[in-house]
């Protein structure tokens, strides 16, 4: 049976909601080759974010969305992100070819899964580097490269680690930080998303990814309307479900989404506002910290 309390007087749980009228989508590139007709489709539905990285589609992500969006590049908020990885040119070394490749400055530039190298670095050496990297991105900003900057992570801990230490705390400090979002994220990766997301000032920098990890076969056979109240539609499919209740957990005002198919996106764009049954989400909260409990 669907929860009886509409989703505005309930209870938020895991961080503060986000009102549904600021959810937003992003088209997200990292499957994606950017198409004129899917840009097309996506404003169509008020989609305007799109989000790419220096690494996608073998470095080739920015210069591919500008000539398939043409005039329409400018009617997008691009957010990209820029790795620390061995291989690749330093961090403002990639946001100007990014730049170069749009030609445009991206709105905001992240720094990508930094997870990866700090997971090989001891407490000083993780310390260090965040001072300079949050230097650095603050510095991207200040000279025009974007208006923002922010860390995007596929597993937080790491970065976690970090938040209360002076090199987090006395660095320049992101605006924004993406994070998985969803039902199949699992529960340390949550808490650890949710005190990442406690440091980024408003809820309009604090945006989600991967609502169904990729994988939407894991979801798209379950029934999961009860996660609704009973204003959403009665017949709500998993998937688009699993996109409205992937705003909460843990709470985002953006969510960042893969898909090649007009329809799909049309079901995830009308899903954002579906209203949430906050007691089942908090039910399903304590069994999924319940059980990463007991398997510790
Ligand atoms: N570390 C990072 O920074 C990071 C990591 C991962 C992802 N991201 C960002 O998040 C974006 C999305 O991630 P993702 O592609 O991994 O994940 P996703 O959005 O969880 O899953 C995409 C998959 O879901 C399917 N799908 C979408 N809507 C559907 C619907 N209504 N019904 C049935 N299937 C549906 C898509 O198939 P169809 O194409 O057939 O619709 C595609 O196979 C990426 O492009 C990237 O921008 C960032």
């Amino acid at each position: 049976m669907r929860g009886r309390r509409g989703e505005n007087r309930a209870r938020a749980v895991g961080g503060r909601a986000v009102c549904r009228s600021h959810r937003r989508l992003a088209l997200g590139l990292f499957r994606t080759r950017p198409h004129r007709t899917l840009l097309e489709h996506a404003l169509s539905h008020g989609v305007t974010d799109v989000d790419v990285a220096t690494t996608y589609h073998h470095g080739q992500v920015h210069k591919l969305l500008a000539q398939a969006a043409g005039e329409l590049l400018d009617r997008f908020t691009i957010s990209t992100k820029v790795s620390s990885q061995a291989r690749l040119p330093t961090l403002a070394e990639q946001a100007k070819r990014a730049a170069g490749d749009l030609g445009r400055a991206p709105a905001v530039i992240l720094v990508h899964n930094p997870e990866h190298l700090l997971r090989d670095l001891d407490h000083d050496q993780a310390c260090r580097w965040w001072t300079a990297t949050a230097e650095t991105m603050s510095g991207l900003v200040t000279s025009g490269m974007c208006r923002s900057w922010g860390v995007a992570c596929w597993d937080p801990r790491p970065v976690r680690d970090l938040l209360g230490t002076p090199a987090w705390t006395q660095a320049p400090q992101p605006s924004v930080a993406m994070v998985r979002a969803g039902l199949l994220v699992p529960a340390d990766v949550l808490t650890a998303s949710e005190e990442l997301l406690q440091r980024i000032p408003h809820t309009a920098g604090r945006w989600g990814m991967s609502p169904f990890a990729g994988a939407p076969h894991l979801l798209d056979d379950i029934n999961l309307a009860p996660f609704l109240t009973e204003d959403a539609p009665q017949a709500a499919a998993p998937l688009p479900t699993a996109l409205a209740v992937a705003f909460h957990l843990p709470g985002v005002s953006r969510i960042a989404i893969g898909t090649v198919s007009p329809t799909h996106l049309d079901q995830l764009a009308t899903a954002r506002t579906w209203p949430v049954n906050q007691q089942r989400l908090s039910a399903y909260r304590r069994k999924l910290m319940a059980r990463a409990g007991s398997a510790r």
